[in-house]
């Protein structure tokens, strides 16, 4: 007998039971033939903190977490990431040998990447992005196309006021368009980006007038249920490159895998095929 511990990770939700985070780390734990395991852990608002400061003493090394938790762990966290500060919430915490824990937010990242691959002819540089949404979606996709250093991003969000506080916290690179107008702007943008939930399956269709969609733009949809919402649909018609949503979420996973598990996985269409299946 050895003492060798096997590494446990996992994600705590409320709910949890529609997350993919399980199938998409167990494919990776499985093709890499590791030792570890990842769970579900559904944790009410007011266990979170009794939940995070035992799960290090059972042998877990680390935890994504999701909604509604992911502003409160950055919170109950003793460190973070730049990144996870700037969005203001974390997804992935690491357990160090120390007993504290490590916050982190890699949604922008896993955006970025998302991005990268399915449009690799895009430059951040070559003009402006249309984001509709300003919700914690939107605060990660601020990050990195800030990061990226697009030139000027384009706000629109159905409730203006909470689009004039990201503008607030991002910074000057940031236009707040009014919702009504958000039809008219797509038509300078070199990238368009949905991060609202509209379209998405059981939500209302998003009603923005597209005719204005440049053929070579690029579009990208946060939403990856239905995998082609109708954005992506018309966007596809008008000649444009489109970027579906599920490549973020696997992208978002690879540097907490990576830190839990020593191994750096790849996405591929296997693990598509697994998390969709
Ligand atoms: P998330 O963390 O997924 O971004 P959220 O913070 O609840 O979730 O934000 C949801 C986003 O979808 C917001 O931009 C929201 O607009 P409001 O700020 O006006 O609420 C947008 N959204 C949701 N339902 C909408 C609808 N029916 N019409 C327009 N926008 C909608």
């Amino acid at each position: 007998m050895t003492d060798h511990k096997i590494p446990l990770a996992g994600v705590i939700g409320h709910p949890v039971g529609h997350s993919r985070s399980p199938k998409l780390h167990g494919h990776w734990l499985k093709t890499y033939g590791l030792d570890g395991h990842y769970v579900p852990m559904d944790v009410a608002p007011a266990d979170l903190e009794t939940v995070l400061r035992t799960l290090p003493k059972a042998g877990f090394v680390g935890t994504n977490v999701t909604v509604p938790h992911k502003e409160a762990a950055l919170r109950i966290a003793d460190h973070a990431s730049d990144r996870a500060t700037v969005i203001g919430a974390a997804n992935t915490l690491v357990f160090r040998e120390d007993g504290s824990i490590h916050a982190d937010n890699t949604d922008g990242y896993g955006f970025m990447e998302n991005l990268r691959a399915g449009a690799p002819d895009w430059n951040a540089k070559d003009g402006p992005a249309v984001v509709f949404g300003a919700g914690g979606a939107a605060r990660a996709v601020l990050q990195a196309l800030a990061d990226a250093g697009v030139p000027e991003i384009l706000l629109t969000n159905r409730t203006r006021t909470r689009a004039d506080h990201l503008k607030e916290e991002f910074g000057q690179r940031i236009t707040v368009v009014d919702w009504v107008q958000a039809g008219n702007v797509i038509e300078n943008a070199e990238l368009v980006v949905n991060t609202t939930s509209l379209g998405m399956q059981g939500q209302p269709e998003l009603r923005v007038p597209l005719d204005g969609l440049q053929p070579g733009a690029v579009v990208t949809d946060l939403v990856y249920a239905p995998l082609k919402t109708n954005l992506l649909k018309t966007a596809e018609e008008a000649g444009c490159t489109v970027v579906d949503g599920l490549g973020m979420l696997l992208h978002q996973a690879v540097p907490g895998f990576e830190r839990w598990f020593g191994v750096r996985p790849e996405v591929n269409d296997d693990l598509r095929a697994a998390v969709l299946a």
